[in-house]
């Protein structure tokens, strides 16, 4: 990698040490201006000198390293030109070597746990559920390419007051409980089920009463309950499972909220122990300070709320896995609770609360009735619903590719994938703090920033390598063939794979490889236009350079998860 001699030939300088250099090197704008260069300005209160000066003593005094045509100083950087031919050579032949692994890091032997997802069940899983599914799956591939050991933690919502009202909205509508109906029930009919509860207990508030009563049953261990409980899990496992399987996410643990209620007793015991509990208001809570409310975690009925689960989840997670970081892709409206559960783990004097972080992302908005972008409900039932979502974005990809490629072979699926991949791509092509604005349109457009473009560069790619007829991947090429103005910029952009990989596990926004990949798309295409490549004389460093964008694009939007088609 020509960075890294930048970084050594940095280091020889006495002003910096590699890593940092390497940390601090940019790629100019403008590519006039060379291809990568390193910013004096940090030395300048050092050195007494302004920038300007101290880049132009070190171009003057330092000759360019191997790989290097020349370097120059201009306005505080000190710019270096590569050796267009070295740096296609060895760019090529590093892909050539790694394939879809080039640009992942090295294995770290550490491990990251990744509570994503997470629905509630008896729910119909949500937008914001599809959203921390998208982003949770996107990070967690991430962290692995990044070489770190990844957990990936579904803390389903099986536990809590709302376990209470199902029961209560079922038993008084008098349903059936034997075997038969209960292993028979589904997501669709729970999901009506509470939105009657929340129409009933408007006008019978002595609902709301009945079914924490029957939580708290519940969790006492009455039969009867726990046996329509189970009921109502499997049926929502059922249907998450499914789509799961459509969208390719999967769990390494399904440990929802009840797997920690033997384990309740013990924390709470910790939490006496410590003297962090006291009795406010019938309840007892963690106090926190001025600056947050306190953190409740038992009610006077005896039930354990939300909070107490999570403290015993994280508490788990670290003796489990060992984590070095432990992150929850959860939507910005809980912000407030992770704050409170890390400040108790901190008071109970766990120094690791640091390395707990909640990630949080932006609502998903729909337009109503009347066009205005709102947020959707779920408790209502007025909900898009992800599965109709999946199946109209496919059966609209589905119509397209019966008017263009009838013949095309497995095109239900290929549908799917391509309709799936437009709803993840418009999820995480903006950073995760923006609100997402689903509009059906524009986001299964093949034209724009959307998935399917994107989906498409890599469908064109694969044309060509299979029109080819050869075995692509053994090529031999001449980097002097690939000199030209559209090639080089590829290449260019292919070897950020890695340094983009990083910078979205640092800051844990898969954002920031979505817009890579647009970056790659357009390359690709553009390369496409400008050079013949089947037929021409440079046809085998053409298709060779095709190759490597095929590698570096599939592997990039696997990464996002979305699939790679290679045909459309
Ligand atoms: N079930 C929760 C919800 O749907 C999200 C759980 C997130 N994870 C956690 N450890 N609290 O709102």
């Amino acid at each position: 990698m020509l960075q890294k001699k930048i970084a050594e030939l940095a280091e020889q300088t006495g002003y910096w040490v590699a890593a940092e250099a390497l940390a601090l090197l940019s790629i100019p704008p403008d590519p006039s201006h060379g291809d990568w260069s390193l910013p004096c300005f940090s030395l300048a209160k050092k050195l007494r000198k302004a920038p300007k000066a101290i880049a132009e003593e070190l171009a003057a005094k330092f000759p360019a390293p191997e790989g290097f045509a020349k370097t120059e100083a201009l306005n505080g950087y000190w710019n270096f030109y590569a050796d267009k031919a070295v740096f296609v050579q060895n760019t090529l032949n590093e892909i050539k070597e790694k394939g879809l692994e080039f640009g992942f890091a090295e294995q770290k032997n550490k491990t990251v746990a990744i509570d994503f997802s997470s629905p509630n069940i008896g729910k119909e899983l949500a937008f914001h559920h599809l959203r921390s599914t998208m982003l949770g799956n996107s990070l967690a591939l991430i962290f692995k390419a990044s070489g770190y050991k990844v957990e990936r933690i579904n803390h389903l919502g099986d536990w809590g007051t709302q376990f209470g009202k199902l029961i209560v909205i079922y038993l008084r509508g008098n349903l059936p409980t034997d075997e038969q109906t209960l292993s028979n029930l589904t997501i669709k009919e729970l999901n009506k089920l509470y939105a009657s509860f929340s129409v009933l207990s408007k006008e019978n508030p002595e609902l709301e009463a009945q079914a924490r009563d029957a939580f708290a049953r519940l969790e006492q261990g009455d039969e009867f309950y726990r046996k329509l409980w189970v009921a109502f899990k499997e049926a929502t496992l059922k249907e998450l499972t499914r789509i799961y399987k459509i969208m390719n996410v999967d769990f390494d643990h399904y440990t929802g909220e009840s797997f920690f209620e033997e384990q309740i007793p013990s924390v709470i015991e910790e939490l006496q122990n410590k003297e962090l509990l006291v009795n406010s208001q019938e309840r007892d809570v963690v106090l926190l300070g001025e600056e947050m409310p306190p953190c409740l975690i038992k009610k006077s009925d005896g039930s354990t709320l939300y909070a107490t689960r999570d403290l015993a989840a994280a508490i788990y997670r670290k003796k489990q896995y060992d984590f070095e970081k432990c992150l929850y892709v959860v939507d910005n409206g809980q912000a407030l609770h992770f704050k409170q559960v890390f400040a108790v783990l901190e008071r109970m004097g766990y120094e690791w609360n640091k390395d707990c972080e909640h990630i949080p992302f932006g609502l998903i908005l729909h337009k109503n009735e009347e066009g205005k972008w709102e947020k959707g409900k779920t408790r209502t039932g007025t909900a898009s619903l992800l599965r109709d979502v999946i199946e109209a974005a496919s059966a609209k990809i589905l119509a397209v590719i019966n008017e263009k490629n009838p013949e095309l072979a497995n095109k239900e699926e290929i549908a799917t994938k391509i309709g799936i991949g437009a709803i993840v791509f418009n999820d995480l092509k903006n950073r995760r703090l923006m609100d997402v604005k689903f509009d059906w349109d524009a986001a299964l457009s093949f034209e724009g920033a959307t998935g399917p473009y994107v989906q498409n560069a890599h469908v064109r790619l694969c044309s060509i390598l299979r029109k080819s007829g050869k075995n692509t991947a053994e090529l031999q090429f001449k980097s002097n063939e690939l000199l030209d103005e559209s090639s080089y910029d590829l290449i260019k952009i292919l070897s950020r794979k890695g340094e983009k990989i990083n910078a979205a596990c640092e800051s844990k926004e898969p954002s920031m490889l979505a817009q890579y990949s647009l970056e790659l798309a357009e390359a690709a295409h553009k390369f496409i236009h400008n050079n013949r490549v089947i037929g021409s004389a440079e046809e085998n460093s053409r298709l060779f350079l095709v190759y490597c964008a095929q590698q570096v694009l599939e592997s990039v939007l696997e990464l996002l998860g979305v699939a790679a088609v290679r045909e459309m």
